[in-house]
């Protein structure tokens, strides 16, 4: 896991995160910035940016399932759609998973902190 401690933002405010051929398709792959911890998620061509940490009580979300889209927390099964972020499971749960901008620069990964 790639790790960039207090490392400061370009003028954008995108921190660099990896280099993009380390973030395969359909696996998670999680790194932190300024301590934050964060899943870099590519899946179907698109590149998406959540927090490792699980809305409900802060469970590591890269030790959970990723699957269609869906990343499913290990500690008590809630279910987030990595796109929107949305609680997919339990239905009438309201907390949302954070979620980041992220952009490809010349092959660089790059994260909005
Ligand atoms: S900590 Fe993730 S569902 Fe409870």
């Amino acid at each position: 896991m790639p790790i960039f401690k207090k490392v400061k933002p370009d003028d954008d405010g995108f921190y660099t995160a990896v280099s993009s051929t380390a973030i395969p398709s359909n696996q998670p792959i999680k790194f932190e910035i300024n301590g934050e911890p964060i899943l870099l998620i590519r899946w179907q061509g698109e590149l998406l940016a959540v927090s490792a940490r699980c809305p409900h009580a802060a469970a590591d979300l890269s030790k959970g399932e990723f699957y269609r889209g869906k990343i499913e927390c290990p500690d008590h099964g809630y279910v987030f759609d990595v796109r929107n972020g949305r609680t997919l499971w339990p239905e009438d749960e309201v907390c949302r998973l954070k979620r980041f901008e992220v952009k490809e620069v010349d092959g660089v990964v790059k994260v909005r902190g």
